[in-house]
Parts: structure tokens; C-alpha cells; sequence
């Protein structure tokens, strides 16, 4: 995604401070300090601008969030889109402004239940295939957070990056235990919970392909 550059960028996410968290240290030591309360963690990477995570955190009061976006000018949305919210910000669900490979700076092993991968850039060109989101190495990253019995989901309108994933899974030693490449047709369907991308693939008529994951 191309971020528009956002007028007054650091001052709106400054005033977003409440559903932002900053303090890597603080977050490693303790992830459900941010929360109001003591629940199982989930978290988004590349979140956008933050519809999947808002409207998770509505539909499951049970667990908590956390969202991942690298790009400041996209977050200002997701942040800005989660103060908005009926009722005011959530209190199980919060922002992280960083990059996936850092995630092991910002968290714990063993740390989440589940990780969410909403429709990940595809880097299509040749060589550029060590950026995506499931290559091994990020991977790696997951399975180190994930708790035993945690779970990966993958959902992606890009069938190459698909098939890259599920090769991916495979060397890293990863079960796929849920498998559709066309989410929206499928019995996993019930409760799914549609991204911004998702909402425009699927209004042109394109298929989802999903994957739930495990380490074996
Ligand atoms: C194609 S967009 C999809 C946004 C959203 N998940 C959706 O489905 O509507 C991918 C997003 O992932 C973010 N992203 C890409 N690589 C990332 C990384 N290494 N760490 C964190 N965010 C990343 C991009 O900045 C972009 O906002």
C-alpha cells in the first residue's frame, strides 16, 4: 500500500496516544498491560487502516489486540478509526507503529493465541520474495510468540503468494490445519471478519484464499 502522505500526521496520532502503545519494554516484560483486563492476545500485522482489528475487538470482548502497521501515514487512519468508535476506544485493543521484524523486541516468546496476516503485500518480482510476511524467517518470528497451541491465519486475494505461503509453512514446520481458496464459499466462512482490501477483492468478484496454520 502506497501511504498518502497525512496532513498534520504526527499531531493526530499524538492524539490517538490512548489506543497507541510505545513502550517496548514495558510491553515485553507484560503484554496485557496495555488492557483492561487479563484476556488471550491476538495480533494483526500490517493492520491498514485498522477495520479488521476495530471491528475483531467489538466482536470478541473475550480476547485482546493488538495491531502492527509499519507505516505511520496508514496508522493515523486505523488509531483515529478506533477513537471514533461507539462507546470511545476499546479497552482491548491496541496499536503498535512497527515493523514486523521487530516483532521479538516488542513481545515475549509464547506470547499470543493467535496471529492474524490480512492480505499481506504480495512482492511479486523476482527477488524480492524475502519481504513477504511468510517467509521463513518471519516464520521463525511467529513461532517463537505463538503459545503451543497458538494459530497463524492467512487471508490473501494473491494466489501466488498463496502458494508461496503453504511451501513456507511446510519448511518451517508448520500444519495446515484449515485450507479454502475461496474463504467467502467456504464453511470457515461463519464469523469471518472482512478487511478494507478484503471488501474491495471480493466486491470485484475475486476469491479469498485463507489458511489457519499450527506448529506441528
Ligand atoms: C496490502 S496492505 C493490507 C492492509 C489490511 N491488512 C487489509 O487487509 O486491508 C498491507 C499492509 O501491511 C503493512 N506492512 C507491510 N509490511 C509490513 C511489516 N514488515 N511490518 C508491519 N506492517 C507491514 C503495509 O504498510 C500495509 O499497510
Amino acid at each position: 500500500m502506497r501511504a498518502r502522505k497525512r496532513k498534520h500526521g504526527a499531531e493526530r496520532i499524538e492524539a490517538c496516544a490512548e489506543v497507541l502503545v510505545t513502550d517496548k519494554a514495558a510491553v515485553h516484560e507484560n503484554a496485557q498491560l496495555p488492557f483492561d483486563d487479563v484476556r488471550p492476545l491476538c495480533l494483526e500485522i500490517g493492520c491498514g487502516k485498522g477495520k479488521f482489528s476495530c471491528e475483531m475487538a467489538v466482536a470478541h470482548p473475550e480476547a485482546n489486540f493488538y495491531a502492527m502497521e509499519k507505516v505511520q501515514d496508514v496508522m493515523v487512519c486505523a488509531v483515529e478509526k478506533a477513537m471514533a468508535h461507539e462507546g470511545g476506544p476499546r479497552g482491548n485493543l491496541r496499536f503498535i507503529i512497527g515493523d514486523a521484524k521487530e516483532l521479538t523486541e516488542w513481545f515475549a516468546p509464547k506470547t499470543f493465541d493467535c496471529i492474524f496476516l490480512n492480505f499481506s503485500d504480495p512482492w511479486p518480482k523476482k527477488g524480492y520474495y524475502k519481504r513477504r510476511l511468510t517467509y521463513r524467517e518471519f516464520l521463525e518470528i511467529y513461532k517463537t510468540l505463538l503459545k503451543d497451541d497458538g494459530i497463524l491465519r492467512l487471508k490473501t486475494d494473491n494466489v501466488g503468494l498463496f502458494d508461496f505461503s503453504l511451501e513456507e509453512f511446510e519448511a518451517a514446520g508448520m500444519e495446515v490445519v484449515k485450507i479454502s481458496r475461496d474463504l467467502h464459499a467456504s464453511e470457515y466462512n461463519e464469523g469471518n471478519i472482512m478487511t478494507e482490501y478484503e471488501t474491495n477483492f471480493s466486491s470485484q468478484g475475486m476469491p479469498i484464499n485463507f489458511a489457519e496454520v499450527k506448529v506441528k
